[in-house]
């Protein structure tokens, strides 16, 4: 069985392999698994375990959205990374993989959840085989993220950060279709907290900034040639009567470059299983792509 371990800096948390795979593979999978992976547009569904309830957390991913990273860059028994853990589908993730995880978030509700979250997941019928792994969240904002691990321990990094201020202005529900948009959380606004040091409080040039700075801390974290995936999207500015894209992916992708990483591949996550009757927007005149059925996953590596 895991244990809750002792929060102290630097963290006392394991980032060996512990399985027989060749030093050169990046990955446990075989080469009918690779292939499948070579797909650049992944989707996803949810499963039970998942929680989608908007006043819980009101941005989780699925958990195969981290599960499939960490299959595809690391081995069992490597240390994984989420710089802004959330409620805690990383460690979920990490945990049914026999990885190692560490996730950082500035709001302690949230820390909480996520360690009771992968308390309880351990318990479940899922977890079967006996694991030797940890998986813990702690509640610290993401720059202090160096004083907790060791250079050169993490083999990932997997996150969905908050999309800039994109929370913080009342929600559409564009993926919903007539009266059902109308729901409990329609025109709320729902930004995780108000602290000015939380990501989904600044506008996009000064969130992708901020990212770049908290990301070159991490950078002597990782192994060489670690990966470091961040799940993002575009916000749509709606100021006029045209709206404007803001591309916060490509602010996100400079950032990440200044700050010393490497791009090697855009996916694209379809989220097309996941909309619901989608309404009508900008028709006759007006042509814009639903923001709600894709987003990117970036992938960055840290150079050798
Ligand atoms: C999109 S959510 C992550 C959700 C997560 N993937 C999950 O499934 O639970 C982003 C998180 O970043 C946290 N956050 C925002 N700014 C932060 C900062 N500067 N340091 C640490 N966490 C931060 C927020 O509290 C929020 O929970």
């Amino acid at each position: 069985m895991t244990e809750l371990i002792e929060i102290t800096k630097p963290l006392k948390i394991g980032h060996e392999r512990v399985c027989k795979c060749p030093q050169t593979h990046i990955n446990c999978s075989n080469a009918k698994e690779w292939i499948q992976s070579q797909v650049a547009i992944w989707e996803f569904f949810y499963e039970k375990r998942d929680i989608r309830d908007k006043n819980i957390h009101p941005a989780v991913f699925p958990i195969g959205l981290p599960k499939k990273c960490i299959q595809l860059f690391t081995h069992q028994g490597e240390l994984v990374l989420d710089p802004f853990v959330g409620i805690g589908t990383t460690l979920v993730a990490a945990f049914d993989l026999n990885r190692n995880a560490v996730g950082f978030d500035l709001k302690k509700e949230y820390v909480d959840f996520a360690n009771k979250r992968v308390a309880q997941t351990k318990l479940d019928m899922w977890s079967e085989e006996p694991k030797n792994t940890t998986q813990i969240a702690v509640c610290d904002e993401a720059h202090n993220i160096p004083e907790y691990l060791e250079p050169e321990t993490v083999a990932l990094a997997v996150t969905s950060p908050p999309y800039a201020n994109m929370l913080n202005r009342p929600r559409l529900n564009k993926s919903i279709r007539g009266d059902l948009r109308k729901n409990e959380h329609f025109l709320k606004v729902q930004q995780y907290s108000a602290d000015p040091r939380d990501l989904g409080t600044m506008e996009p040039r000064k969130y992708a900034q901020v990212i770049g700075e908290i990301y070159k801390g991490i950078l002597p974290l990782l192994k060489p040639k670690a990966h470091s995936i961040i799940n993002v999207t575009d916000i749509w500015w709606k100021d006029d009567k045209f709206g404007r894209r803001i591309p916060v992916h490509v602010y996100i992708i400079e950032e990440m470059e200044k700050a010393g990483y490497e791009l090697r591949n855009i996916i694209i996550w379809d989220r097309r299983n996941l909309v619901n009757k989608v309404g009508i927007f900008g028709w006759p005149s007006n042509y814009i792509t639903l923001g709600t059925t894709f987003e990117y996953i970036l992938d960055f590596w840290n150079p050798p």
